[in-house]
């Protein structure tokens, strides 16, 4: 097992017939073999930037502390926020029977691209206020799941809110072909649709397809301590599972995000083909209401993907 802290390197892991690989780049997993379909079930684009000139366009990019764009005007910090686009340290790798582990670890003052001027992450602001955070970030490796868990911690002298987001591209057969490709489990969950404006409430066992451009937030009813979402696609299912803790291991809800650019936008993202619609479609689970941290305090965020088929 590679064992490294040079930037832009990749570490795989191996466990029980399945492989997982990482990219220090954001400490993006790009790549999730299982030991029961041999499959790639993580679409990493073929223009993707792997030299750390941007944020990995597919696998697992982290998104903290925002999602999105900033929420005020005057802040200059990238959508998404500073994890993806700042190489991270790995700390650590573990082999066991049946799984693999590695850990990597981003401090605050080691992330010196993406913070942006006009927030309270910038050089100038976090200095001034002794705003400071470290991120710890798990991968485990089973036979048939991959496990990502994001540990936030606030080691500064004041509050901040956060966001995180485990932005996962899936590789699929057939995106757009509502039949053979649908997401299940968000019933009751509020939707925000983001090319519509609208909002409103997922039905009852309603599945959610893939029409042209799709960008929607979906938000858990009351008391939904895991998020719990299948992707049937083509005839084989996964399975993801995500929960969050707060400092006091009280449930954080978990929302999700699901994404598929559609023709139009795919042709219009430099570091994606134009066909790439046709081969994936990310499901994102995250903490989307912000959660306040005190100094001290941490918040960890888990997601599992289970293959089935
Ligand atoms: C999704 C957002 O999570 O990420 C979309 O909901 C956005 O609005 C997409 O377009 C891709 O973002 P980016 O910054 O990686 O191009």
């Amino acid at each position: 097992m590679s064992f490294s802290t040079t930037e832009n390197t990749i570490t795989t892991l191996q466990a029980a017939g399945a492989t997982c690989k990482i990219h220090s780049h954001g400490a993006t997993v790009i790549s999730f073999q299982s030991a029961n379909n041999k499959r790639e079930n993580l679409f990493v684009s073929s223009i993707a930037k792997l030299d750390g000139s941007k944020a990995i366009r597919g696998g697992i990019p982290i998104v903290f502390p925002i999602f999105g764009p900033p929420a005020s005007k005057e802040s200059t910090m990238p959508q998404h926020g500073f994890c993806r686009v700042n190489p991270w340290k790995l700390t650590g790798t573990t082999e066991e029977e049946k799984a693999a582990t590695a850990t990597y670890e981003l401090l605050f003052e080691d992330a010196v691209k993406g913070r942006g001027e006009n927030n309270i992450w910038s050089k100038e602001e976090a200095e001034k206020n002794g705003l400071d955070c470290k991120l710890a970030y798990q991968v485990r490796l089973e036979a048939q799941c991959l496990t990502c868990t994001l540990t936030m911690s606030n080691t500064g002298k004041c509050a901040f809110p956060a966001q995180a987001l485990l932005h996962t591209y899936f590789t699929i057969q057939a995106p757009q072909d509502t039949e053979k490709t649908f997401v299940e489990g968000l019933d009751n969950y509020t939707i925000v649709d983001k090319i519509t404006k609208e909002q409103g409430h997922a039905n009852k066992e309603s599945k959610i397809v893939i029409v042209g451009e799709v960008d929607r937030e979906y938000h858990p009813p009351a008391k939904n301590d895991c998020l719990t979402t299948n992707i049937t696609d083509s005839g084989s299912k996964l399975t993801i599972q995500a929960t969050a803790k707060d400092n006091n291991s009280n449930d954080i809800p978990v929302s999700c995000v699901v994404w598929n650019p559609g023709k139009d936008k795919a042709g219009a993202t430099s570091d994606l083909d134009d066909n790439a619609y046709e081969h994936m479609m990310c499901v994102e689970p995250g903490i989307l209401k912000p959660v306040t941290l005190e100094p001290g305090q941490s918040a960890t965020f888990s997601q599992t993907i289970t293959v089935n088929v």
